[in-house]
């Protein structure tokens, strides 16, 4: 009865129909997670990486880049995140390019898809067929709206492990400045703990 009333719960509280992982394939939908990493509202809390489309059609073919759609209710695709297994002999796998549409953010729906991109993570096998161990992700400070993603992290369960007050070089109205940024990890054990205690709001 109990299980049931949380299930309920959680599922009210859910506006995503799910994630998956976008495959080459998925020509349109690719094409919207670059308009969503390109708007300028969230490329500038990303480093120097792979946006545009062809960039992300080259990113799904490596067997260890798994790009993630978050879709809503009426099937749209609303957010992404990426999981990337970055080598055969680490057990910490990387968290990274991590947006919700800019006109719908503060409204739960990156908690939700990042709680939803953490169970992929957990529970899906990597390509070698390994459980993954260790998520990490990096977020810098000191950016229009930084808060939320530091937010969300936290109450995800990840620690922070490092933070560096000059890691991060942007260029803001022209000028130069460095911006800080703390690396988080979340460990397996504390994501089952935390599923067992039903801190996840939507999974
Ligand atoms: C980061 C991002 C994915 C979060 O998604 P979102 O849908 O906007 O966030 P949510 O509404 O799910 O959650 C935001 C949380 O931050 C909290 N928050 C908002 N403003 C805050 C502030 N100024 N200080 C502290 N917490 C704040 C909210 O209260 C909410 O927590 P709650 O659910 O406990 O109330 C999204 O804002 C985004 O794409 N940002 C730009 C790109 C980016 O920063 N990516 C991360 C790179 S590491």
């Amino acid at each position: 009865m109990l299980l049931l009333s949380r299930y309920m719960a959680n599922s009210e509280l859910g506006q995503l129909s799910g994630i998956r992982e976008l495959t080459l394939n998925d020509v349109t939908d690719l094409q919207v997670v670059a308009e969503i990493l390109n708007d300028p509202v969230n490329a500038i809390h990303f480093t120097e990486s792979a946006k545009g489309i062809e960039d992300l059609q080259q990113l799904v073919q490596n067997p260890n880049y798994h790009l993630l759609g978050a879709y809503n209710l009426d099937r749209e695709i609303v957010g992404t995140l990426s999981v990337v297994d970055e080598s055969r002999d680490v057990n910490t796998y990387l968290i990274e390019k991590t947006a919700i549409r800019s006109d719908i953010q503060n409204r739960g729906l990156g908690r939700e898809m990042i709680e939803k991109g953490i169970k992929w993570a957990f529970e899906t096998p990597t390509n070698q067929e390994r459980m993954r161990k260790i998520l990490v992700l990096w977020v810098q400070e000191d950016l229009p709206g930084w808060e939320r993603m530091q937010a969300i992290v936290y109450q995800t369960g990840f620690l922070q492990v490092v933070r560096e007050p000059d890691l991060v070089v942007k260029t803001i109205d022209g000028i130069e400045v460095e911006k800080p940024s703390a690396r988080y990890h979340l460990r397996r054990e504390r994501y089952e703990e935390l599923s067992i205690k039903g801190k996840y709001r939507t999974i």
